[in-house]
């Protein structure tokens, strides 16, 4: 007689859909690489599953809590490279298959979340990106994330002051977000500025679109709330040397 399988053999085989998903081989070696590198030591739990990344609450090999964010290689639509990498000289020469681009997309957030570093900009710090996975510092008590602003909405005009003053801080190290708006900002005790996979430096020839599209996002939002800023004063005095 054949045995039934049981409803743990079910759960097991969906917990391995589900690990097999979210973790392609690709993956699997880039998250042996960190952890024998000793960057991390675990992966504990997910904090958003999105279109085009997930991203997951870690701890290192010193017991602190970090962030990885692993990018997709399946799923991430072709078109973003033309827009976001070509016209970058940091990535022209990158092949166009969707592998490379990917991790193009990893680095490329690595490397604009150094820029932002090194410019005073509230941002997490990079610490490590091994082929579609990028590590960095967790923006939130020691344990959990803090919320995203669009889940609760600004909390004074202080708040959009030192946004401003960071998007005027990256664009003068030569960088734009290019995907600015409330679902990209973390409230802590003060704003950060968080996924910027698709940030451009300022030489793209779309470098100033973008930027007006992102302050535009942003008085629009804020102005929902009753803090207004005038559009044309704010581009002004962000380009301002
Ligand atoms: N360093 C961090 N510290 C705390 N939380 C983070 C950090 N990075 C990302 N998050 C959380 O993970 C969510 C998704 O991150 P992010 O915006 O970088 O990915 P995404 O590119 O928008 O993913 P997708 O577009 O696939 O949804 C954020 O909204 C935020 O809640
Ligand atoms: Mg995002």
């Amino acid at each position: 007689m054949t045995k039934k399988p049981s409803r743990d053999h079910f759960m097991l085989k969906e917990q391995y859909k589900v690990e097999s998903e979210v973790f392609d081989r690709e993956t699997l070696k880039s998250l042996a690489k960190l952890i024998k590198k000793g960057i991390i030591s675990s992966v504990d739990f997910p904090i958003s599953t999105g279109k085009e990344a997930n991203v997951f609450r870690a701890t290192s090999q010193n017991g602190e809590h970090v962030v990885i964010k692993i990018y997709k290689i399946e799923t991430t639509p072709f078109f973003r490279r033309e827009e976001y990498l070509e016209g970058d000289p940091r990535f022209e020469k990158i092949k166009n298959n969707s592998k490379d681009v990917i991790i193009a997309f990893a680095r490329k957030e690595y490397k604009n979340l150094q820029i932002c570093e090194s410019a005073g900009v509230h941002a997490p710090k990079p610490f490590y990106v091994e082929k579609n996975v990028l590590v960095m510092s967790l923006i939130g008590d020691k344990d959990l994330p803090y919320p995203t602003m669009n889940t609760q909405g600004p909390r004074n005009a202080d708040d959009l002051e030192i946004l401003l003053q960071d998007i005027k801080k990256m664009y003068k190290a030569g960088l734009v977000h290019a995907d600015l708006s409330e679902y990209n900002i973390i409230l802590g005790e003060i704003l950060y500025l968080i996924d910027f996979g698709q940030g451009v430096v300022t030489k793209h020839p779309n470098a100033e679109k973008f930027l007006e599209r992102d302050v535009r996002n942003i008085l629009n939002y804020f102005a929902k709330f009753g803090y207004k800023k005038d559009f044309d004063e704010t581009i002004k005095w962000i380009r301002l040397k």
